[in-house]
């Protein structure tokens, strides 16, 4: 955070097939996995392009079909809210480490995007798979989780938070498990 590229929109992507493309989102696959993370957007890598990354391992639960979703690019893409709901969980970001926060996020979305391989798939996503590609499309448009924030009392450092709740006697000290992306 305080890198330019992060408060800038990115620009759309001309075509996701050409080999740089390819060798970027290579780089951006290890760099998560080194992070590690769960997703990652280009301007993170300081790449002004529209480009994320991210997978939803299966402990972090399912998406809208009932799956884990695998590793996952989504190239210049497009979110529609569906509906109105929104709900408030814990999110960490790679360019913020080592601190979290509860973020809004709408509940159920649908995006739409192209692939490097020249696909252009679309998805109903919902909970963490939507609280993702939510969180990966923010960075897109310089946006970054503490600027959606409704109350940022809950915004810390996650190892003030845990010593609080181990202080606090709290039996979900083992259950703050936060991901950054
Ligand atoms: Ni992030």
């Amino acid at each position: 955070m305080g890198h330019p590229a992060l408060v800038q929109p990115a620009a759309p992507v001309a075509d996701p097939t050409v080999p740089e493309i390819h060798r970027l989102v290579a780089d951006m696959f290890e760099t998560m996995a080194d992070a590690p993370g769960i997703g990652l957007a280009a301007p993170q890598v300081h790449v002004p392009l529209r480009i994320i990354v991210f997978r939803v391992p299966g402990e972090r639960g399912e998406d809208a079909d009932g799956e884990e979703v695998p590793h996952t690019v989504l190239v210049n893409p497009e979110i529609e809210p569906l509906g109105e709901d929104m709900e408030s969980a814990i999110e960490g970001c790679l360019s913020l480490p080592g601190m979290a926060g509860m973020v809004p996020r709408y509940t159920r979305i649908r995006y739409r995007a192209t692939t490097p391989e020249g696909a252009a798939p679309e998805r109903v996503a919902e909970g963490y798979h939507a609280r993702v590609v939510q969180h990966e499309c923010d960075h897109l448009d310089g946006i970054l989780y503490p600027m959606r924030m409704a109350d940022l009392s809950t915004f810390g450092y996650v190892e003030e938070m845990h010593r609080g709740m181990a202080a606090g006697g709290d039996d979900e000290v083992g259950e703050l498990d936060v991901a950054e992306a």
